[in-house]
């Protein structure tokens, strides 16, 4: 049976036990989120032995290096001493320069960074509460163009961070941002390639972000955004992307919705069938996917069995808070 050791205090791990599980379990206060390597919001130091395997999956080399390990991943099978990281200095202070209804349930939040931060537009970032509270955000934007960070936050029902910044965050507000991470990211080079965008929800944070900078760069390859929704309420930034399909005849911007009418630029049905109806085959397409977690895992196959490379097929589900386990 391994054992942490974390501010002086030494806590006994059960078997299988995780370090994030022992820490809540002894009733410290662990930033955590989506318990399932996703969301990177319980990142803790390993401080005398190399963290537990498995638990640095996905963390950047600069991290990797720290002794950095996700916590919700760690089963420890020794002995170790871990740390909080923020005395590393890995968090950037952020002023908040506007929060705005996108929807009945969307806002737009953004913020400029005390310091330069650097990121690629659709990655996604540790939103850091003052008290500690800490969620993942997709910034929305392009970075080099606009000087500022973006964020599309859906505000979810008793949510603590996003009612927060929907409710009573306002502009002059401070918050700290931590990363990036994700490879949900436009990679320049091929601008003929065909670039497919799913996602619903908040997912069209990225895919607005990776949408931006593609049509930035005279990507000249086919573009498919669709949007799903369970209904016309759930869509936001519809002006602003059929305005941009006009502007650029190689970009088709689809909404597709389980309840509905179908009209022009509106279909009705399961977000996959129609991709398949659009697009029968996939190969040599680049896909970006993005949101609900079940959504984007079964396109992720899907889209692969339908002829594209795995290596070309970039996915951040947005996991959310996971129920506490019973010791
Ligand atoms: C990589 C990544 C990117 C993300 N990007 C965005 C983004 O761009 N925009 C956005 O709006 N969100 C995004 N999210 C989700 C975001 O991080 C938060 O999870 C979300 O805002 C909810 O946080 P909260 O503190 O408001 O809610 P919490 O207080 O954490 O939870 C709210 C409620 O939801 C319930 N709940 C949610 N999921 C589950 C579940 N699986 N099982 C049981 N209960 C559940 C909880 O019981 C709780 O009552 C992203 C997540 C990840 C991992
Ligand atoms: S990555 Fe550990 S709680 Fe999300």
């Amino acid at each position: 049976m391994a054992s942490i050791e974390y501010q002086g205090r030494r806590l006994e791990l059960a078997p299988g036990e995780t370090v994030l599980d022992g820490l809540l379990a002894a009733g410290v206060d662990a930033p955590h989120s989506c318990r399932s390597g996703h969301c990177r919001t319980c990142v803790a130091r390993a401080l005398d032995v190399a963290p537990p395997a498995g638990s640095q999956e996905g963390l950047k080399d600069s991290w990797r290096e720290l002794g950095l390990f996700l916590t919700c991943r760690a089963v420890p099978t020794e002995d170790m001493r871990i740390a909080a990281t923020d005395d590393l200095g890995l968090e950037v202070g952020a002023t908040v320069t506007a929060v705005e209804r996108l929807s009945h349930d969307v806002v737009r939040l953004r913020l400029e960074t005390d310091e330069p931060f650097e990121h690629r537009g659709g990655q996604f970032v540790t939103l850091v509460r003052v008290d500690g509270l800490a969620r993942s955000y997709s910034t929305a934007n392009v970075p080099g163009r606009d000087g500022f960070i973006e964020l599309h936050v859906r505000e979810i029902a008793n949510g603590a961070m996003s009612g927060w910044i929907a409710r009573e965050l306002k502009p002059g507000g401070r918050v700290a941002v931590r990363g990036p991470e994700g490879e949900c990211f436009y990679v320049h080079g091929r601008p003929e390639q065909p670039l497919l965008l799913v996602g619903t929800g908040t997912g069209l944070a990225p895919l607005f972000a990776i949408l931006q900078e593609a049509l930035a760069h005279a990507h000249s390859g086919r573009i498919v955004l669709l949007q799903g929704a369970v209904d016309e309420r759930g869509l936001y930034l519809v002006d602003e992307l059929r305005a941009l399909a006009k502007l650029h005849p190689n970009f088709e911007y689809v909404r597709c919705l389980l309840r509905g009418e179908a009209q022009e630029g509106i279909e009705i049905g399961a977000i996959d069938a129609i991709l398949r109806a659009r697009i029968p085959a996939l190969r040599g397409w680049r896909a970006y996917l993005c949101g609900n977690p079940e959504l984007v895992f079964d396109l992720r196959k899907k889209v692969f069995l339908g002829g594209a490379n795995s290596k070309e097929i970039h996915a951040d589900a947005f996991v959310m808070k996971a129920p506490a386990l019973a010791r």
